[in-house]
């Protein structure tokens, strides 16, 4: 099976190629090879490889910059997912694209299912709902993942600069109302490998909108307390940590409160579920 992963560096694109490469041949194309900001240039490349899969784990994932360059987060993030799914429907295979929880504005009180209704509250958030509705217009075999808070050993996020911050300094002010899930990269490609084996074998689900995210839900304060936790097991340095709510830690874009995901659908429809987060971050520090 050749297997087309956009993508080359990001935190889930790494995870994948380090989980998907017994399914087949794996074709990466990072953004030196096909820039996204120039989606009309998609169809050459995708038909070039003629894939029987094609992965898109690329987007414009800098939230805040994304408020200053809705063109560039738009064209990232919306028109070139749709140009992927027009391919993958031409080549009759499937599309397994990213999303995120940012689509919805997390005034909900319980845990977001796909049958909510998305209310974005920044650019980011509504290029991403853009792509997703993009892929579903062309109406072919699809599988649009939302996941959130997502973080690997590797790139920019949460873990690796709590790591070095709370080693850093005396003590730090983290969020504390906004809950979530912290998702391991890792977690992310072992269910994507997952789907992709059911499909092989012929115990596809419906396909659509999932939600795939870690088990449990905590705040940003309490994925560093986990953080500090683990550096303090290893005997290092590790920073007092305070709560706080955040409007004291403005930022370009708002985030939800509330962004945890129901992922029943993915466990009852294909017969996938994710490990709880905790448990997660320690085996990704592995
Ligand atoms: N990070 C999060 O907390 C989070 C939360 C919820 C959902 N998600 C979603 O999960 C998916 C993966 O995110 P991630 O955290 O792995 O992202 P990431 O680490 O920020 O990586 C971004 C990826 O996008 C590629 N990219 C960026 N601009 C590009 C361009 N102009 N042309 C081509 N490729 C470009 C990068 O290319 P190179 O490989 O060339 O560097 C990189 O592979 C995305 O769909 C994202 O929206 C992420």
């Amino acid at each position: 099976m050749n297997i087309l992963v956009i993508g080359r560096n990001g935190q889930v694109a790494q995870a994948l190629q380090h989980a998907l490469g017994t399914l087949g041949r794996l074709h990466i194309l990072g953004s030196d090879q096909l820039d996204l900001a120039y989606p009309e240039r998609i169809a050459e490349q995708v038909r070039a490889i003629a894939p029987d899969l094609i992965i898109n784990a690329a987007a414009h994932t800098a939230v805040d910059q994304a408020e200053n360059e809705p063109e560039l987060a738009f064209a990232i993030n919306a028109t070139a997912p749709g140009i992927f799914a027009e391919e993958a429907a031409r080549l009759g295979v499937p599309l397994i694209h990213y999303s995120t929880d940012y689509v919805f504005d997390g005034s909900k009180t319980g845990p977001y299912t796909e049958d909510d209704t998305p209310n974005p509250l920044g650019v980011y958030g509504h290029s991403k709902l853009a792509g997703e509705q993009a892929i579903a217009a062309v109406g072919g075999q699809h599988l649009i993942l939302r996941t959130s808070w997502v973080y690997s050993t590797h790139g920019r996020n949460f873990l690796l600069t709590m790591q070095r911050l709370l080693q850093e300094k005396p003590e730090l002010r983290i969020v504390a109302d906004q809950i979530g899930a912290p998702t391991w990269a890792g977690t992310i490609a072992d269910s994507t490998r997952q789907l992709i084996e059911r499909w092989q074998a012929g115990q596809a689900g419906a396909w659509g909108v999932y939600h795939l995210t870690a088990q449990g839900e905590t705040s940003w304060f309490g994925f560093a307390q986990a953080i500090g936790e683990q550096l303090k097991a290893q005997g290092k340095l590790c920073a007092n940590l305070l709560p706080i709510p955040s409007s004291e830690y403005p930022t370009p874009a708002r985030r939800p409160l509330n962004s945890r995901l129901d992922c029943s659908r993915l466990q009852r429809e294909w017969n996938v579920s994710q490990p709880d987060w905790h448990q997660a971050l320690i085996d990704c520090l592995k």
